[in-house]
């Protein structure tokens, strides 16, 4: 009896979801109703279990304050931040749930086509905006890009150049504009100059593989993986060596976002008075510090998040010019988000995944 019940429970509930979505698709077709889009959103948060929290249906469309714009988006890339989000690293509980990610190109009503800077903060709060006390990142605070709609600031549009796909474009605002100031800007690398990148595969590293041999440098990189290795050098790397491996000389400049798993190595590759730039820690926060090294070799350690519109400027500008084009790993519609979720989870990437909203993919 029991067991009866509960079905014709379970058999309620199925057909009162069906009604109500049959009721949220009439209304969005007579154009009544709250307007909603397709979105993925962290409802909840886990540490152990980052996709628990995962979820794709509808939200309600973006309201944009003042000063900002709604971009229709036709492309928008994922990134480690969004499972950090979805472990619960770097987000508020009272945000939730919030839709997820950071980048995207798309266009706006009037048909600009334009690229999307993350970055959002109180306009002249800081000249640097990534160093302005309200700093944020899309999906942080205000609702992300893993959406048909986004609003943002109308300062943060920038011209997306006809040269550039719209999943190319949707590469540059994070993992890239990350890489672009982590060589240039933190590290201060100029042509000639040699930089190990560590964690060949990841979107920040090909990034700066890619960036770092278009502007004259010698480019290493380590992987755990033997194949990622050989995969960076078909893709511009002058040389790959296996994670923790002692090169055959030191290097200037060390792009440290492995963290835990790279850090004694990155220490010990760089020259004396050389530079360790640090955006990240997969791997984990808390290595040894071995601080022996820093103070007896002089080493430089230097932070580094994200980067500025005029940067992201600088870098679609670079990208335009040396024809360098940002690696897709893989490019999957909106609709399939959470395949896409689970291979960058799985840590089985090379290059960036991208979600596409025109549902084919391109
Ligand atoms: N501060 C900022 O503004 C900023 C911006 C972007 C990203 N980040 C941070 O930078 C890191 C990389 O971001 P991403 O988007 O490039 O991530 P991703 O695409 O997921 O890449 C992570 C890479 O880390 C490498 N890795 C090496 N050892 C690892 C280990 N033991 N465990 C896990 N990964 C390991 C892997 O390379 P191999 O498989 O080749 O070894 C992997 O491809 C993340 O922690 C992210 O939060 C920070």
């Amino acid at each position: 009896m029991r067991l009866l019940k509960a079905a014709v429970v379970e058999e309620c509930a199925a057909s009162r979801l069906a009604i109500e979505l049959r009721q949220a698709v009439l209304a969005k077709l007579l154009g009544y109703g709250p307007a909603s889009m397709l979105a993925v959103t962290a409802a909840r948060t886990s540490a152990e279990d980052p996709l628990s929290g995962f979820e794709l249906g509808e939200h309600p469309d973006p309201d944009p304050p003042e000063g900002w714009e709604v971009v229709r988006v036709c492309a928008a890339s994922l990134n480690h931040h969004d499972l950090w989000t979805l472990r619960g690293v770097g987000i508020d509980p009272d945000r939730l749930p919030i839709v997820l990610g950071c980048d995207a190109a798309g266009t706006t009503e009037d048909g600009r086509e334009v690229i999307v800077h993350a970055v959002v903060s109180t306009p002249g709060a800081a000249e640097d905006e990534t160093l302005a006390p309200d700093f944020s990142i899309l999906s942080e605070r205000y609702d992300g890009t893993h959406a048909e709609l986004v609003a943002v600031p109308q300062r943060n549009l920038l011209d997306k150049p006809p040269s550039l796909s719209f999943p190319e474009a949707a590469c540059l605002p994070t993992a890239w504009l990350t890489a672009y100031r982590m060589l240039f800007t933190k590290g201060e690398l100029r042509p000639g100059r040699t930089v190990l990148i560590q964690g060949a595969g990841g979107g920040v590293a090909t990034a700066a593989i890619l960036l770092g041999r278009a502007a004259g440098l010698r480019v290493w990189v380590t992987s755990r993986d033997p194949a990622k290795g050989e995969r960076a050098v078909e893709l511009g790397a002058h040389a790959a060596y296996e994670a923790g491996e002692r090169l055959p000389e030191r290097v200037d400049c060390v792009l440290e976002t492995v963290g835990e798993a790279t850090w004694r190595h990155s220490l010990r590759s760089v020259r004396n008075g050389g530079t360790i730039v640090v955006a990240g820690a997969t791997s984990g926060f808390d290595p040894p510090a071995e601080l022996q090294h820093v103070f007896f070799r002089q080493l430089r350690l230097v932070g580094s998040t994200m980067g500025t519109r005029s940067e992201l400027a600088d870098l679609v500008g670079m990208v335009d010019a040396t024809g360098v084009r940002p690696l897709l790993d893989s490019t999957l519609p909106l609709s399939e988000a959470r395949d896409a979720y689970a291979r960058l989870a799985g840590g089985e990437t090379f290059g960036k995944v991208v979600l596409s909203t025109d549902g084919d993919g391109g």
